[in-house]
Formats: C-alpha cells, sequence, structure tokens
C-alpha cells in the first residue's frame, strides 16, 4: 500500500525561489524514485504574490526550472499588516480545501510568517526552513517573522549550529529541530555551470575582480534620507575609481525618486533593473568586493570566497562573518571601509560546514521519517 504525504510549499517574494526550488526538485526526484510500498509526496507550491514583478518572481522561475505555482495568492505589495493579512486572508481557503499534513515555509518575509499562522491555528503542521537565524535586532521585520515562525513551526529545519542554540535557548524542544544545512548553496551548486556559461565578462564595462557589486532594499538602508543619501554619496565616490554595479531593488529606486537622488550620468557608476539568478552569481563569483544588506548574498559571497562588506548593525548569519568573508560596516564606516578593504582585500575564509549541495535530500529525508 502506497502512503500518500500530502505537502504545501510555500513560496512569496525572491529570496523563497531559490530555497524551494531544490526542496521541489527533491520531492519530484522521490516520488519518480519511490516503489510501489513507499511514501509518495502529494505536494503543491503556493505563491502568495508578495513579490509580482517580472524581475523579482518570474525570472527565478525560469532560471531554476520551478514548476508554475500550483496556486498564487496575488496578495501584491501593502504595509506589513495589510500584507500579511492579505497572505492569511488568501491562505486560509487553500489550507481548508487541500488539507495538507505538512506546510513548509522557508526563510523569514511576510509571507513565511503569514502561512505559518494560518496553518498552525488550523492545527496542521508547519516545517520552517532556514529556522533558528537571529539578529537579535526587533526593529528589523524579518526577525519579528523569524521569531514567530519559529515559536509556531512543528519541524524546526536549521542551516547552521548557531541556530539550534538559538532554538534551545528559547525554549524550543530539541526533538522538534533538526540541522540539515544551507538549502541556498543546494541551488548555488546545482546553478554553477550555467553561471560559468553567462557571457558576462565586458558587459557594463566590467573586468572580473575589477568592479564592486551592490545591493541595497532593507528599509533601514533606503527608507530614510538620513541614511541613503550618503551611501548613494559614498558609491558615486567610489565609482570614480572603479566601477560599481548596482542592480536596485524596486523599494530602493522608488525611495531615490522620492528624495530626488540622481541615479544618471554619473561616470563607474551603474544602475541597473533587478537582475536575475544566474547573473547575480556570476557578479558575485567576480567582484573584487559585494556591498549588500541581503542575507542571501552574504552567504553567496562567503561561498565565493568574495569579500564582503555588510551595511547593517548586525546579521542572522553569524557564520559567514566567523567562518565566511564578511564583515559588518555601517554608514559612518562605509569609506573607511571601503577604501580598507580595497586596498588590503579581507581575509577570505572558508566554506562552512553542511554547505555542501545536499540540504534539501536531509529535509525531505526528515520529512519522510517525521510522516503525519
Ligand atoms: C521583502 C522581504 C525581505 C527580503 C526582500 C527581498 C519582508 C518583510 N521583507 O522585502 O526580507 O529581503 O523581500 O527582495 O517580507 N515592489 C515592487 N515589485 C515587486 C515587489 C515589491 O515594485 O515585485 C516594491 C513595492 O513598492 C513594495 C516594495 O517594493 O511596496 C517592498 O516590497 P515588499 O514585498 O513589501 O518588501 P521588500 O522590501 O521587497
Amino acid at each position: 500500500m502506497t502512503n500518500r504525504l500530502k505537502i504545501l510549499v510555500v513560496a512569496g517574494a525572491r529570496p523563497n525561489f531559490m530555497k524551494v526550488a531544490p526542496i521541489l526538485q527533491r520531492l519530484r526526484a522521490h516520488n519518480a524514485a519511490v516503489g510501489s510500498e513507499g511514501t509518495v509526496f502529494d505536494y503543491r507550491l503556493v505563491h502568495t504574490g508578495q513579490h509580482y514583478d517580472a524581475r523579482m518572481s518570474d525570472v527565478f522561475f525560469g532560471e531554476l526550472s520551478l514548476p508554475a505555482p500550483d496556486i498564487n495568492l496575488g496578495v501584491g505589495s501593502g504595509s506589513h499588516a495589510a500584507q500579511t493579512a492579505a497572505v492569511m486572508t488568501g491562505f486560509e481557503p487553500v489550507c481548508l480545501q487541500e488539507r495538507p499534513d505538512w506546510v513548509v515555509v522557508v526563510g523569514d518575509v511576510n509571507s513565511t510568517m503569514a502561512c505559518t499562522l494560518v496553518a498552525a491555528k488550523l492545527g496542521i503542521k508547519v516545517a520552517h526552513v532556514e529556522a533558528g537565524l537571529r539578529s537579535f535586532d526587533r526593529s528589523m521585520p524579518e526577525e519579528v517573522n523569524r521569531i514567530v515562525t519559529d515559536a509556531l513551526a512543528d519541524l524546526l529545519l536549521t542551516p547552521s549550529s548557531d541556530a539550534n542554540e538559538n532554538l534551545l535557548r528559547e525554549g524550543i524542544p530539541a526533538s522538534k529541530i533538526e540541522l540539515v544545512g544551507n538549502v541556498m548553496i543546494d541551488t548555488l551548486v546545482a546553478n554553477l555551470e550555467k553561471m560559468r556559461a553567462l557571457p558576462l565578462a565586458g558587459r557594463h564595462g566590467i573586468k572580473e575582480k575589477e568592479f564592486v557589486y551592490v545591493t541595497l532594499h532593507r528599509p533601514s538602508n533606503v527608507d530614510a534620507r538620513e541614511t541613503l543619501a550618503p551611501i548613494m554619496g559614498q558609491l558615486k565616490q567610489l565609482a570614480e575609481s572603479l566601477p560599481v554595479v548596482f542592480p536596485m531593488h524596486p523599494r530602493t529606486r522608488k525611495m531615490c525618486e522620492q528624495y530626488g537622488i540622481g541615479l544618471n550620468g554619473e561616470s563607474g557608476l551603474r544602475i541597473l533593473e533587478p537582475v536575475g539568478y544566474h547573473e547575480s552569481l556570476w557578479l558575485t563569483a567576480h567582484a573584487r568586493l559585494v556591498l549588500t544588506d541581503s542575507g542571501g548574498l552574504q552567504e553567496e559571497s562567503t561561498y565565493f570566497r568574495t569579500p564582503c562588506l555588510t551595511l547593517r548593525p548586525n546579521t542572522e548569519r553569524p557564520v559567514t562573518v566567523t567562518v565566511g568573508s564578511n564583515r559588518l560596516t555601517s554608514v559612518e564606516r562605509l569609506g573607511a571601509d571601503l577604501r580598507e578593504v580595497l586596498g588590503r582585500g579581507l581575509t577570505l575564509g572558508s566554506i562552512p560546514p553542511l554547505w555542501d549541495g545536499q540540504a534539501a535530500g536531509r529535509i525531505v529525508k526528515v520529512l519522510l521519517d517525521r510522516g503525519r
């Protein structure tokens, strides 16, 4: 007799797509290989629609060979409360109709928390991939999302041992926690060939290891003129000596427009539309330095051993600093840190444990072991 395990996998925003891709691929591979006596996964992909622009969403479905979502809630943008509420009201009827055994959520975006809340209240088990990360900074919306999601989840799938320690400190029973490794790196490793095949050297006028790759979108950096204006000033100054490639998140572009910060006509500063996954990997691998406030880029630059300055007072991914090539910086220190790292370089660091491309396989095995 074949057992069926019904799973809803949730993705909502850009950084989620790279995390669900290897999980879906492993679920599919398991089903293809399972014998008549084994457990079959009956899984659906739910896209909340938190990100909806072609460059923030569709492009990743193509590049990562993701199946089209079975269900799209189409929630779009809004305040935190409005967006969270829209995901919840959209996801509740899906759960009631589908009655899954597990809802699998990834990362720390509003969609992650909203779907967790819905499932928990319906008595549906939640597995959280990338559980246990903490910046210890509740002014960061993602930190609130992480704490709520982890408090409610039934299965906490962690990327690194610091995450296990955080969860145990918060009183989460060890029996709910499984260290599976970093699922983002599964996707990175699986896409190295496609990244290498990109004909990007020479595009944007850049040469390998002779440019800085910048991504900035956190509200704490881009929402206030007092931070955004000096950051853009530093980048314009930097671009006089070294090309700066800055694919700009829609939020950041909107704020530059609002504050009248000019984006054109600076010689070495190349402001682009958001780039796809393979292009971002290429830029990370070949930059002399990455400057970012993204969680994913801290990890990807660590994998490529590219020096990274993270424009934040803290990181929920401390392993990228203690083991990898990441260092924190601030608006005040940015100019000095850029000069220092570009002059002397950062210690390169190494690749943390369980960043081995096999995390999704371990996740699927845990789901099978836990069953209904
Ligand atoms: C969200 C996540 C953040 C993640 C980031 C990656 C939360 C709280 N934040 O932040 O953790 O690092 O995604 O991008 O969930 N917009 C568009 N098109 C889109 C999506 C957004 O133009 O497809 C614009 C809208 O003006 C919107 C703004 O970007 O209001 C912010 O989008 P939102 O989803 O609220 O948060 P992000 O800043 O993208």
